[in-house]
């Protein structure tokens, strides 16, 4: 109700001058007024309208206004409906108190005073107004308020709701850290064991080579050592791919066109995966580039191939496809924004379950069985593409088959280099120089075989056994042609001692060896070697760096002089026993 909305007067009297003598007198209120003859009318009346006050004469024939006004007030909608009587007749106390009793709030005597009788209706009309806006204004505070509250409700839900969001992406966030820590320490683990495995392999590998050549022409015992060579060779099989999953197996990026190399690797994977698992290719047109290690990329697809035929035990399809991904900021873990090249092999097997979905990166996790699987396949795989600034990602449902995706940076402008099947080109033949090489290693078996694969090839090899008694060496010897260098040493590393020769020795070849990629010293451009090398991969670096073809690698080359004086290298016999001045600093110092 508005402040001056007029309210509703109920004149009730059953002499209709009197009610017309009312109504002149309170039209100047300028409120609505009705009229009810008799004490029936006046409860129709009431029940129609919302009648603000009554006017009621106490005697009316029917029934008197004191019944009128109890009857009324019974009524809950009226219990509070304002009452004036209007008597006239004398009114006793008593009457009065009666009146009072039956719901009265006011009595005008008649005579009527019309002054009297309009600030009376008026102060019960004005009371009646502001009660309504009062009400009113107090629903609307309740309907106010209700809406707050809902809306703090609502606010507080979101705000659970977020704490509860922000609770879970923490705990993921943490389990995530957790994962990584955990695989981290493991490839730390693994890092180490390999490295110092490969240091083992080394010896073994190159002291196997060596006495191969020098033990009697009996098949029985060449039999015997080509099994031991083939030990050691499947132990340094497993070492890469711990260095792998490690993240640390020395990388050669190349172009490559992912097209071309799978290809060239579909016969071959159709002898490994035998007849049952049909091979099929889909390449996006104009795919571009990307920027990976060739050779480990073609182990990583071949690692997955495997997986897949042995998921199909009973045959199907293995699709290997690629296209070109653009990736925003957040959409696949792992990955920063930018252009990739997408690399997909997608089986038709029996799929993975949830957990081994996430358990399938871990290093060491195989569902193959003892002596069936090593379950370094997957590990390896995701090492050498997060090293190559890229990311793995595995899709699979039990039953629905097994998609690996391999996502790779696009490698641009540069176009892609010709990748031809892999595998050595064969060696030219003829010259061999004999050179003075120190072999610089804190392994004295590692030295030795180095020293020995050296002297093997018909060069003459020194040893010392940390980089600081090489360099006494190197002002105390004379004619040193080469140094080979193992870089993790306590002390001085290798990449120091080269930095060192760099700056005091200028023209002294240094080859740096090891079996991390992340050693320093990329920046002098340093030959390297990965452990554990074999004595052809040694003969073809030395032979690169002075310039001169090697030899012919067939189990121990005769050198023969071919360098005139002065040309800084001597030609030496290839000695039949390691001669006493390649111990020369262990004996030393
Ligand atoms: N294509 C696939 N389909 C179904 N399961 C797979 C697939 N690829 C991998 N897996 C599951 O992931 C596990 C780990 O794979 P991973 O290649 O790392 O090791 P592995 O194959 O068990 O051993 P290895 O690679 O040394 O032979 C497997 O044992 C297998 O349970
Ligand atoms: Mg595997």
């Amino acid at each position: 109700m508005g402040a001056e909305e007029p309210v509703t007067i109920l004149l009730v009297d059953d002499q209709p001058a009197k009610l017309l003598a009312y109504e002149v007198i309170l039209s100047e209120l300028g409120e609505t007024l009705i009229k009810a003859g008799s004490a029936n009318e006046a409860l129709e009346q009431l029940l129609k309208s919302d009648v603000a006050v009554m006017l009621i004469d106490v005697c009316m024939p029917d029934l008197d206004g004191f019944e009128l006004a109890a009857m009324i007030r019974e009524h809950p909608r009226f219990q509070k409906t304002a009452i004036i009587f209007v008597s006239a007749i004398q009114v006793t106390d008593l009457d009065l108190l009666r009146g009072y009793a039956a719901g009265a709030v006011d009595y005008v005597p008649v005579p009527v005073v019309p002054d009297l009788l309009r600030a009376k209706v008026r102060v019960f009309a004005e009371l009646y107004r502001k009660t309504r806006q009062l009400e009113t204004l107090n629903a609307e505070l309740e309907r106010r308020v209700a809406e707050r509250t809902a809306e703090l409700a609502q606010t507080n839900a979101d705000l659970e709701r977020r704490v509860e969001e922000r609770t879970r992406e923490r705990e993921a966030a943490l389990a995530q850290v957790h994962e990584m820590q955990k695989v981290e320490s493991l490839g730390q683990l693994t890092g180490g064991v390999a490295h110092d495995f490969n240091n083992l392999l080394m010896a073994v590998l190159g002291n196997l080579e060596i006495l191969r050549k020098f033990i009697p022409d009996n098949p029985r015992l060449h039999g015997l050592i080509d099994g031991a060579i083939q030990g050691a060779e499947r132990g340094a099989t497993l070492t890469r791919r711990m260095l792998a999953f490690a993240r640390r197996q020395e990388l050669r990026p190349e172009t490559v066109d992912v097209p071309k190399l799978v290809d060239s690797m579909v016969e071959m994977l159709r002898s490994s995966l035998g007849p049952g698992v049909q091979i099929l290719t889909q390449f996006d047109a104009n795919l571009p580039a990307t920027r990976v290690d060739p050779n480990q990329l073609e182990l990583a697809l071949l690692n997955l191939a495997l997986n897949a035929r042995d998921a199909m035990p009973r045959g199907g399809m293995l699709t290997i496809s690629a296209h070109r991904a653009p990736v925003g900021v957040g959409d696949v873990p792992g990955l920063k924004a930018g252009e990739y090249v997408c690399i997909a092999e997608r089986d038709t097997g029996i799929g993975m379950d949830e957990t081994t979905v996430k358990r399938a990166m871990e290093p060491f996790f195989t569902t193959k069985g003892p002596g069936r699987g090593t379950g370094l396949g997957l590990s390896m795989v995701d090492g050498l593409v997060a090293q190559s600034g890229g990311a793995m990602r595995i899709i699979s449902k039990l039953g629905t088959g097994t998609t690996i995706e391999l996502w790779l940076p696009v490698s641009e402008p540069e176009k892609a280099e010709e990748v031809g099947p892999a595998g050595p080109s064969p060696l030219p033949i003829d010259k061999l120089r004999a050179c003075r090489v120190l072999v610089v290693d804190d392994d004295p078996i590692v030295a030795a075989g180095t020293a020995a694969m050296l002297e093997d090839l018909g060069h003459h090899a020194i040893e010392a056994d940390s980089a600081e008694i090489a360099l006494q060496m190197l002002s105390s010897e004379a004619g040193i042609d080469f140094v080979i260098t193992d870089h993790a040493m306590p002390g001085m590393t290798g990449a120091e001692l080269a930095q060192w020769i760099r700056r005091h020795r200028p023209h002294l070849p240094v080859v740096l060896v090891s079996g991390y990629p992340e050693v320093p010293g990329d920046e002098l451009g340093l030959p390297r070697l990965s452990k554990p090398y074999r004595q052809e991969e040694l003969a073809r670096l030395l032979a690169s760096l002075v310039d001169v073809e090697p030899p012919p690698f067939s189990g121990g080359a005769i050198s023969t002089p071919s360098n005139g004086p002065g040309e800084g290298v001597r030609a030496m016999p290839r000695p039949k026993r390691r001669p006493r001045e390649a111990r020369f600093a262990r004996v030393r110092l």
